[in-house]
Parts: C-alpha cells; sequence; structure tokens
C-alpha cells in the first residue's frame, strides 16, 4: 500500500470535483494499491470550507491556502482556486517540494503559465494539468486511429466549445469577468479546445483570429456564487472586461488546416466541446454532450456511404475502470477521476505515458498568445517554435 497525502484549495465546483475523484479514485483503482488521502482543504469562504472537510472527510480546513502547501503530510497540491492566485500558489509549492495537479489554464495570463512550466522544468516532482475532456474513452479511440494511421493523412479539423454558463444576460459577474483575473472565453474555453487540438493532431503552425465581447456588463454575483448563478434585472451591474466568443483559423504543422471556436454566451448549445477530423480514409465526429458516442466512417470498411455510431465501451481505453457494459455510459466526474488515476500513476512510475503537464499548458498558452496577437493586429501570425 502507497498512502499520499492530498490538500486541495479551492473548494468551489472543481474543488468539489477533485477531491470526489480521489475518493472514487479509491474506489475504481484500488488494484493499484495508491491510497490518497484528503489531509486539508482551504478555501476563503469559511462555511464552505468547513462543508468541504464534512462532505469529504478532510482531517482539517483553513481559510488560508499556505496552511496547506505548509503540512508536511501533504505531498500533492490541487490547485481550484480562480486563476488569478494560480501562478502564486505553484510558485510556493515548488518551494515546498510537492507534487501540483493546477486546474486549467494554469496561469490567470499566458504569460504565467510558460513561467509556470519554466520553474519545472527540472522539478523532481510531477506537474497535472485538469485538461480532462482528452480522457474520455472515444477520444482515446480517435487517438488511436489518428497515432496508426487508420485515418490516413488529415485535411481538416473542426474544434469548437459553445458553453451556455454565461448565455444568460442575467448570468451573474465573478471573478471569469474581470480582466484584471484574467482573460474570458480565450483561457476558459480555448484552452481545453486547442489541448484537444494539439494533443489529436500535433503542433499548430499559424493562426488567424477574432475575439470579441457580446454582453456587456452582468449583474454583481454574491460571494461565492457559481459562474452559473442568475442575477436579477435591478441588480447592480458590472462591465465585463474579457473576451466572450473566439474565433481562429488554424494551420497544423502535419499540413491539415483548421478553424476552431468558442463561447461562453450562445444560447442553443449547452457544453458543446466538439471536434469533427475529416481524413484521406476516414472521418470522426465527437461531441461532449453526447461523450459516450463517436460517428465512424472508415472508407475501407463502410459498405454505404454515411457515418457509423459507435458508443463507449470496454473495448476503448480506461472504460472498463467504470463498468464493463457496452454502451453504458460514463461522466464527467469520471474525468476527472482518470485525471487524478493518470496523476498519481506518473508520481509512481516517471515513464508512465498518459498525462497532461505544465508543459502541455505551455504549449497551449503558446497557441492562445498568438492567438490574441494575431485579433489585435488583425492578421495571420506564425508560431515559430513549439514548447
Ligand atoms: N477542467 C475543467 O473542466 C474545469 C471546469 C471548471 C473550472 N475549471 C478551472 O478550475 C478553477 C476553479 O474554477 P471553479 O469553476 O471551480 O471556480 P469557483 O468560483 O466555483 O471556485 C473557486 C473557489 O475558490 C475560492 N477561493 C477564492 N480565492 C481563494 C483563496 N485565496 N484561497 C482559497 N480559496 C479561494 C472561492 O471562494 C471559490 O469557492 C479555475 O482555474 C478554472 O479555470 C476547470
Amino acid at each position: 500500500m502507497k498512502v499520499i497525502g492530498v490538500g486541495v484549495i479551492g473548494m468551489g465546483w472543481m474543488g468539489n470535483a477533485h477531491s470526489s475523484a480521489y475518493i472514487n479514485y479509491r474506489l475504481k483503482f484500488s488494484h493499484t494499491g495508491i491510497i490518497p488521502k484528503l489531509i486539508i482543504c482551504a478555501e476563503a469562504i469559511e462555511q464552505r470550507a468547513k462543508e468541504a472537510k464534512e462532505r469529504f472527510g478532510f482531517e482539517k480546513y483553513s481559510t488560508n491556502w499556505s496552511d496547506v502547501v505548509d503540512d508536511d503530510e501533504v505531498e500533492i497540491v490541487d490547485i481550484t482556486a480562480p486563476n488569478a492566485i494560480h501562478l502564486e500558489i505553484i510558485e510556493y509549492c515548488i518551494k515546498k517540494g510537492k507534487h501540483i495537479n493546477c486546474e486549467k489554464p494554469v496561469g490567470a495570463f499566458l504569460h504565467e503559465s510558460v513561467k509556470a512550466y519554466n520553474l519545472v522544468k527540472d522539478y523532481p516532482k510531477q506537474t497535472f494539468v485538469g485538461f480532462n475532456y482528452r480522457w474520455a474513452p472515444l477520444v482515446q479511440y480517435v487517438k488511436e486511429l489518428l497515432d496508426s494511421g487508420k485515418l490516413g493523412e488529415v485535411y481538416s479539423y473542426k474544434g469548437r466549445f459553445f458553453s451556455c454558463y454565461a448565455a444568460d444576460e442575467l448570468s451573474c459577474y465573478s471573478w471569469r469577468f474581470e480582466r484584471e483575473n484574467g482573460l474570458g472565453a480565450i483561457t476558459d474555453l480555448m484552452s481545453h479546445a486547442v489541448d484537444m487540438a494539439l494533443y489529436l493532431l500535433g503542433d499548430i503552425k499559424s493562426v488567424s483570429a477574432v475575439m470579441r465581447t457580446f454582453i456587456k456588463e452582468r449583474p454583481l454575483a454574491k460571494e461565492g456564487a457559481s459562474h452559473y448563478a442568475k442575477g436579477c434585472k435591478d441588480d447592480i451591474k458590472k462591465d465585463v472586461t474579457n473576451d466572450d466568443y473566439v474565433g481562429a483559423r488554424i494551420s497544423f504543422r502535419n499540413g491539415a488546416e483548421g478553424f476552431i471556436d468558442v463561447s461562453r454566451c450562445f444560447v442553443g448549445p449547452t457544453s458543446e466541446h466538439s471536434f469533427e477530423i475529416h481524413a484521406q480514409k476516414g472521418s470522426v465526429k465527437w461531441n461532449f454532450e453526447e461523450m459516450n458516442t463517436l460517428y465512424l466512417y472508415l472508407k475501407d470498411h463502410e459498405s454505404i456511404d454515411g457515418y457509423r455510431k459507435i458508443y463507449s465501451s470496454p473495448s476503448h481505453p480506461f472504460h472498463g475502470y467504470f463498468n464493463p457494459s457496452n454502451g453504458t455510459s460514463l461522466g464527467y466526474e469520471d474525468l476527472k477521476t482518470l485525471e487524478i488515476a493518470h496523476f498519481l500513476a506518473k508520481i509512481f512510475d516517471k515513464n508512465y505515458i498518459h498525462y497532461a503537464d505544465f508543459q502541455s499548458a505551455a504549449r497551449v498558452s503558446k497557441v492562445l498568445d498568438a492567438i490574441m496577437k494575431s485579433s489585435e493586429a488583425k492578421k495571420e501570425l506564425f508560431i515559430e517554435e513549439c514548447i
């Protein structure tokens, strides 16, 4: 048995998701002999910290995040607080020699993610980043199809992340809408969409992008409200100072052409994080809203034209950890459990191959930086060197 102490900082949506994932890991991955032990959580709102301690069985709680990093029993720190304080916490974790699992995009601003990567280049401990959508069994299956050459040369990639959390004009203003706390849809959603593109197709050579803010002001949220909270017409409003929408035409280094766009305020789509790949020998379509379904066309295998609908099943990577049944669905929280499983596996085996670390976040940031600059300059920008 290998017991490893865990501390979590920021007990909002993601703090809850990470804590549940450690508990689910113990249930679903008991064969590994690794036992993550929840030691301490920190949260700015004391009542929330106290409730989280009780709910997840942490031994202690604090309203001061440095108590988590200072705790000798804590070997892993999960950073699930707002982006603006990520880098400061990362720097302190490095000083104290902790393994770090930081939520995307890692830094509030793009240069901060690159700085975080530079700081850990020779760091002996592991880092991980919440690019959880990669771990869906059918995304993994698509990766296998691409890497084995079964789809052939890729011609076109369309990526998208249309989240509805700010679609209502009365959706509350929170740290996500404030430039001094970081960027908008570009770091919140484009980071996931670009990570998916880089993961599946490899490096991006150039981008030509636009960024827009459609809803200019929002009602102020009450302290600690989630970004799905709604205000009232008569509430005090605050100006939105970062982006609602980003669209980017993209050329990949492997010759494929693409387009990725993301929005936090379109009505209709709910959490449409999707991709469509058209290649020489086949095509695929996947959408997180129907995460357990893949549309697949393989030129050599199909007798008639049109996609086949495939359901997630134990024959696809990682599905079998959750249930033994074809077509019995996995959900978002299972992806978070897989993220924790990969992180723990990497801590105990440096050669483990399934990971998304600070280098992955820095690669994403480099592309996001080019997207921002391209939108400002209104021209195509080339990304010279890859990380
Ligand atoms: N991977 C994903 O799918 C995904 C989804 C949502 C959010 N995220 C990321 O997770 C992070 C948190 O997002 P969220 O949606 O959980 O936000 P949230 O607002 O729901 O939660 C953040 C929590 O941190 C607390 N907090 C603020 N300042 C603090 C401090 N100084 N010390 C301790 N706690 C503090 C807040 O009170 C709040 O409870 C962000 O980096 C975000 O980009 C990732």
